[in-house]
């Protein structure tokens, strides 16, 4: 198995797992240092493409944005999301995730659970392909918000859903969205590590969308905390370089190309 992948799933329960997600080198390069995973998640048709659900993100997409990513990622593992519609079926998912590792080379691909599609991972994952399953607030197969798994029926629905998604062979778990008594009994249940979105703390580790937690996508429900309103330092920033541009401020001597260095 990949070395990163044993390395991650030996810190359940020791030390926490650190996962954001990226959709761009520049930006992984800044999380490699500090993360454990980097997911290319399709969250980017949110963020980047104003979508209003997940759905028209395509595989092309994903490898466009997985391939950007790589290049800022030396240690961290590359996790890309299936997009919806790729993984129908065992043989499909097969050629798409192929497809995925082989033009981009990412570690790893992310599955969502529709407690169907256990036998897809199981499919996948024989055939050496690392798969980390989603369960709990599912986007491509949900459309309305809800706290998962809050009563003792859903809860155990839940932990029956983890446990199959385990046994097919994923390497992880993401939980999105679940009470927190889901997500502490799925992660003592469970002997690969849980990522938790929006679960409490009671997961092995946790993941956020960067752009949430950096303040720049203006979506901030109360799971996500803003590390800091990047929206206001950029414009901050593009509001002093109209104002230079239009006083003749900028560029100085300084920045003329003739007499000092050249970007390369
Ligand atoms: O698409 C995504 O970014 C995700 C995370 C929120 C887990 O699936």
């Amino acid at each position: 198995m990949n070395k990163k992948i044993i390395k991650i799933q030996k810190k359940k329960g020791k030390i926490k797992i650190v996962c954001l997600t990226a959709y761009s080198k520049s930006i992984a390069k800044i999380l490699d240092n500090y993360v454990d995973i980097i997911l290319v998640g399709d969250s980017m048709a949110n963020v980047l493409y104003g979508h209003k659900n997940t759905h028209k993100i395509s595989l092309e997409n994903i490898i466009q944005h997985t391939l950007s990513v790589k290049m800022g990622v030396k240690k961290s593992l590359l996790v890309a999301d299936m997009p919806i519609g790729s993984y129908s079926n065992p043989k499909i998912a097969l050629k798409n995730a192929k497809t995925i590792l082989k033009k981009t080379g990412c570690d790893a691909i992310k599955i969502e659970s529709n407690k169907q599609n256990y036998k897809i991972i199981d499919f996948i994952v024989r055939k050496k392909i690392p798969v980390m399953g989603h369960i709990g607030f599912t986007p491509q197969f949900k459309k309305k918000f809800k706290i998962e798994g809050q009563s003792a029926k859903e809860r155990n629905k839940l932990i029956k859903e983890a446990k199959f998604i385990e046994k097919a062979g994923a390497f992880s778990i993401v939980l999105e969205c679940l009470s927190a008594n889901s997500a502490a009994a799925i992660t003592k249940k469970l002997k690969i590590p849980t990522i938790g979105i929006g679960s409490s703390l009671y997961c092995d580790g946790q993941i956020l969308v960067t752009d949430d937690m950096l303040g720049i996508s203006g979506f901030y429900p109360k799971f996500v905390k803003k590390y800091v309103n990047l929206d206001r330092i950029i414009e901050k920033a593009v509001k002093k370089y109209s104002r230079e541009v239009k006083l003749n401020k900028f560029p100085k001597k300084n920045n003329f190309l003739d007499g000092s260095k050249r970007r390369t």
